[in-house]
């Protein structure tokens, strides 16, 4: 098996340290420019081959969620497989999340254009599956001095160019990631004063939050379908999440002429506590 997947260069250990410090601080970092455009072609080919499968969004069971989320790329599509390895994202989600870090899940989404939405309109604010450390109510946000531990890393690569509000950019609300809370308002939600911001992008950049930071993607008000490619980390603690779960048994395809790390990133782990 081969992919156009690069295998790219990791950061300095200066400049990573500098990229988890800010990432520390403001719950995100966008990395900029990272895939070339053959990179960016197959992994947005694969998404559309995924898409006009029938066995996928035609069939509740299939590989999606709610039919815009399509599960399991890495089994799909050689390159996306590759992606979990590639440079820099693997070493900075190693410096995030531990050297036995792995992948958790790998979910492409695949939002078409909807005219009737309002592109900065209210809706869809979100932090990732549960909140990781909840505060009470009289306490506004974990202290500033404390760095907040990331447990599951989301690395997100758009394949389709999300320059400006209309095309339904990813949004965050810096710093919400120490809220130990969901947000408590869909329009414009803010933390400790600040708003937030959208992350706009050209095919092949890349950007990562901590999955405990508030988000969404902002409605897709142009006539551009957005696909967004990506990976999901998590420390090793954290269960892989491949569906159907207990009864999921990686296809002998993945693993073929996969590297020690990348089979590590599979779930090939070493024995640990409990384990
Ligand atoms: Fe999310």
């Amino acid at each position: 098996m081969s992919s156009p997947i690069a295998a790219g260069q990791p950061y300095s250990s200066e400049e990573t340290q500098r990229i988890i410090e800010q990432f520390n601080r403001d719950g995100y970092y966008h990395l900029g420019p990272v895939l070339a455009a053959d990179e960016v072609e197959a992994l947005r080919e694969a998404m559309a081959r995924k898409v006009a499968d029938p066995r996928i969004l035609n069939d509740e069971a299939g590989d999606h969620i709610r039919g815009i989320s399509l599960m399991r790329m890495f089994e799909y599509s050689e390159a996306f497989r590759d992606l979990v390895v590639r440079e820099p994202f693997v070493s900075l989600a190693e410096a995030i999340l531990g050297d036995n870090c792995h992948l958790m899940s790998q979910n492409a989404l695949y939002t078409e254009p909807d005219s009737s939405k309002v592109p900065d309109g209210p809706g869809g604010w979100h932090l990732d599956d549960l909140i990781h450390f909840p505060l009470p109510d009289a306490v506004e946000q974990h202290d500033p001095c404390i760095t907040m531990p990331c447990f599951v890393l989301q690395i997100f690569t758009p394949v389709s160019d999300v320059e400006s509000i209309e095309y339904g950019p990813t949004q965050i609300v810096p710093g919400s990631h120490r809220a130990g809370r969901g947000p408590a308002e869909q329009d414009k939600p803010t933390f400790c004063g600040t708003g937030p911001i959208s992350l706009f992008a050209r095919a092949g950049d890349a950007y990562m939050f901590n999955n405990q930071i508030w988000h969404r993607g902002a409605p897709n008000a142009s006539d551009r379908t957005r696909f967004m490619a990506g990976v999901t980390y998590s420390k090793r603690f954290i269960s892989q999440r491949f569906y159907p779960f207990i009864d999921y048994r990686m296809p002998p395809h993945v693993m073929e002429g996969a590297s020690p790390r990348l089979q590590r990133l599979l779930g090939r782990h070493e024995k640990g506590a409990y384990g």
